[in-house]
């Protein structure tokens, strides 16, 4: 079965063609026109995408060596995202698919991320524990089968991507966050500061925004300004922080693993790029003997493959959507049975 999917949801324009889950082509845009901004401006986002997306999907069948009349099922990112990015690639693939007479299936975003790592050679195993990561969502998610999902705990306030950008903006290291605050805690004493771990009223849901706030006040306490901090002492800043997030996210892991038996463990999204966190969650793997599957750095990020992918699973699982099917802007996910 031959998939095109499509990925427009954010700040990357990406088109990928599977033949029965297997990548043929997976071409990945990322917008270049936000740099500008410390972050992605909606509708710049928009109009890129509207540029890139013909071409990309021309490209992706080629390099797929697929004609478009091959193609069994198009599939694309419905939600969550900036919702004019998504209607580009959302009405596209709808309207190929009924020009073309094709199935078309309506992907959730974070579904995607929390299947990618059935894109790699060593696959998951139900169940499977996931903890989903990026700049929009945290979530520790209980992936039993295609079409069961129960959701253990998420966010109360930021995301920890969020978190990763707005702490890397007010130590004056930029956009994006994430690969910043990293690079900068190579070089730094992740003991130096602690930052603290929120506690929160289900055991299983995560907050960073005292987080955050900790950091601020730490940086007005301790300097006049940004401009002030020492080298030094804003790579410390870094590596705490980043042990602090991170063991955030790995104490609600565990915790998990401790009340739910599952055969795999898996840490998706954008933040799952971090080094910090991929060491922790393959140490409980080993702790608690059960199999890792953290998706490579192209697969962490957004990307088509595994919108296409999710949306052949829900395909051969018999889910059946119409053309009336909307886009969606809420980052909201509820369990899925
Ligand atoms: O999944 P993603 O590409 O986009 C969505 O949010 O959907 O995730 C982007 C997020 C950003 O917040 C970025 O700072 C974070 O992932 N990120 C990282 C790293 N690389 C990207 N966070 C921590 N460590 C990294 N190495």
């Amino acid at each position: 079965m031959i998939v095109l999917g499509i990925e427009s949801s954010c700040d990357e324009t990406s088109v990928s063609i599977l033949n029965n889950g297997e990548i043929l082509s997976n071409i990945v845009s990322s917008q270049t026109v936000h740099k500008n901004f410390g972050g992605v401006v909606p509708e710049l986002s928009s109009r890129a995408h509207l540029q890139l997306i013909l071409p990309l999907v021309k490209q992706s069948i080629e390099e797929a060596q697929v004609k478009l009349s091959d193609l069994n099922l198009i599939c694309a990112t419905a939600g969550p995202g900036l919702i004019g990015a998504l209607l580009v690639g959302f009405t596209f693939a709808k309207g190929l698919a009924y020009s073309l007479k094709k199935d078309f299936v309506p992907v959730n975003h974070i579904e995607g991320h929390m299947f990618s790592g059935f894109l790699m050679e060593e696959k998951p195993l139900f169940p499977y524990l996931c903890l989903a990561v990026s700049g929009g969502n945290t979530l520790l998610l209980l992936v039993n089968s295609d079409t069961e999902i129960i959701k253990l705990g998420s966010t109360i306030d930021d995301a920890a991507g969020e978190a990763f950008d707005k702490v890397s903006k007010l130590i004056g290291l930029g956009y994006p966050g994430g690969p910043k605050i990293q690079e900068a805690a190579a070089y730094g004493n992740a003991e130096k500061i602690k930052f603290p771990i929120a506690k929160t009223k289900n055991e299983l849901d995560f907050s960073f925004s005292g987080l955050k706030t900790a950091v601020l006040r730490y940086i007005q306490k301790e300097y006049s300004d940004v401009a002030g901090i020492p080298l030094h002492d804003l790579y410390d800043i870094a590596a705490s922080f980043q042990k602090a997030a991170g063991m955030s996210l790995l104490i609600n892991t565990e915790k998990a693993l401790k009340q739910h038996k599952v055969n795999s463990i898996s840490v998706v999204g954008g933040v799952a790029a971090n080094l910090f966190l991929r060491k922790g969650i393959s140490d409980l793997a080993i702790k608690y003997k059960i199999k890792c599957v953290i998706p490579s750095l192209e697969f962490c990020g957004d990307n088509a493959a595994m919108i296409a992918y999710r949306g052949y699973k829900l395909f051969l699982s018999g889910k059946r959507y119409n053309f009336d099917y909307c886009a969606y802007p809420s980052s909201h996910y509820s369990s899925r049975k």
